[in-house]
């Protein structure tokens, strides 16, 4: 199992910021899964990420849509499987019951290759298991009174992934 990296970041520019760092170097194919309670700023760290890749379009979170696609540098893949996650996750007003990865994909209407795109996944839940190389990111709010503070634990599950973290550290360090 890798190490952890953990980012923090003080404001929601900040996190943009850090998801910007992230977003100029994905590949497609690279798939980074997002964990972390409501609120915590996954949608705001996609936006960060969309930027970086040359998306123009606005990016919201696709809870309702499952996935939204942009095209950017690259084609970008913004899925967000909270109505799939357990209560036990944090996700109260979720429907329960799991949801395999094909099953998110050809419920979002895809039908390309993993390869065809770079994927950010909200809520990843049992979804995510389906992936063997992923970065694995989970966004913690600090405790109070710091309402602004965030940690993104990160952690590279594969030889890709620990790739894309080094190069994302020296961006977000330099
Ligand atoms: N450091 C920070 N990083 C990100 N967001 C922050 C930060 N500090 C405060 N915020 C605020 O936290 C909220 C994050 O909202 P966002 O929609 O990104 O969260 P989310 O994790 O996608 O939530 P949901 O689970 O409902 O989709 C925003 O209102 C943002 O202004
Ligand atoms: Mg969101």
């Amino acid at each position: 199992m890798s190490r952890e990296t953990v980012f923090t970041t003080r404001s929601p520019a900040e996190t943009r910021r850090l998801g910007r760092c992230l977003g100029e170097l994905l590949q497609p194919g690279d798939v980074v899964l997002l964990a972390g309670p409501v609120g915590a700023g996954k949608t705001t760290f996609c936006q960060g990420v969309a930027a970086g890749l040359g998306v123009t379009a606005d990016v919201t979170s696709p809870t309702f849509v499952l996935a939204a696609e942009y095209e950017g540098r690259i084609r970008l893949i913004h899925m967000d499987l909270y109505r799939f996650a357990a209560a036990e996750e944090g996700a109260p007003q979720a429907a329960g019951g799991a949801l395999s990865l094909e099953e998110a994909l050809e419920a979002a209407g895809w039908e390309g290759g993993l390869e065809d795109a770079a994927w950010l996944v909200e809520w990843p839940g049992d979804a995510g298991e389906a992936f063997s190389d992923v970065l694995q990111v989970r966004i913690q709010p600090a405790p109070l009174p710091r309402i602004d503070e965030r940690t993104f634990h990160t952690r590279p599950t594969g030889p890709r992934g620990r790739d894309r973290l080094d190069e994302w550290v020296k961006r977000w360090l330099f």
